[in-house]
């Protein structure tokens, strides 16, 4: 549970770099602020993330980085493209609308992506770089995940990591100034551990 993450361990977290095949994720710092204001800064992104304002300005991506370095409870990556920043994917290890940690174990993943880097597997790639690194540096049993109703792409995105239906919840989004309904979504221990292995025995034939 929440309680129990020793907080050095959250301390490590924030200062560990991820690679994958294309991107770099690791911690955004205050030279990145203009960056991720600018990707940020779309209605389209902000509509689908629960906590991101619009417009996104440089002085909300200024709070952002500080608010992090002061030991906020989450876990984020800036993600980076041939070093250039293109999104950001983390752990938010607050309590999520709904859930009750003394029965839940969970932590929840969220990413969001610049428009223009939309569509070229870049979401699904950070999701499985951090899905992994939760999994391999946490003793947590389950991660949490939601998309609004109206987002297939980020629904497709974690069905492709495994994540199953849990339910329909309503969530407030700050950029629409209201609540709007939101495929909940679970991802076990036990389902990400037969992916894991099912996808190495496949590569080992190939
Ligand atoms: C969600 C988001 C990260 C997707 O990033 P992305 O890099 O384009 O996603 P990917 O390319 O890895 O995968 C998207 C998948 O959805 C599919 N998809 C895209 N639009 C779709 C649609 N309208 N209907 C069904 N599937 C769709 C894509 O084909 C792809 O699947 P495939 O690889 O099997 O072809 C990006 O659109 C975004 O930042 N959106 C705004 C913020 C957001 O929604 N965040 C998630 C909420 S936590």
């Amino acid at each position: 549970m929440l309680q129990d993450i020793p907080t050095p361990t959250l301390r490590e977290a924030r200062a560990c770099v991820l690679e994958t095949e294309r991107l770099t994720l690791r911690k955004p710092t205050l030279a990145d602020v203009k960056a991720i204001a600018r990707l940020a800064n779309d209605r389209r992104i902000a509509e689908n993330t629960r906590r991101l304002p619009h417009p996104y300005t440089q002085d909300d991506a200024i709070d952002f980085v500080r608010a992090l370095g002061a030991g906020g409870r989450e876990t984020v990556f800036l993600i980076e493209n041939n070093h250039t920043p293109i999104g950001m994917v983390g752990i938010d290890w607050r309590k999520p609308d709904g859930i009750d940690w003394r029965e839940e174990t969970a932590a929840e993943l969220g990413y969001w992506l610049g428009v223009d880097h939309w569509g070229q597997g870049f979401g699904t790639e950070a999701a499985r770089a951090v899905i992994d690194y939760f999994f391999e540096e946490f003793d947590l049993d389950q991660l949490i995940a939601g998309a609004r109703v109206v987002n297939p792409s980020s629904r497709n995105i974690l069905e492709k990591c495994g994540f199953q239906w849990s339910g329909v919840e309503l969530h407030r989004f700050e950029a629409l100034g209201s609540s709007s309904p939101v495929d909940a979504f679970r991802l076990s221990r036990g389902v990400w551990a037969s992916l894991k292995s099912w996808n190495s025995s496949k590569r080992r034939e190939s």
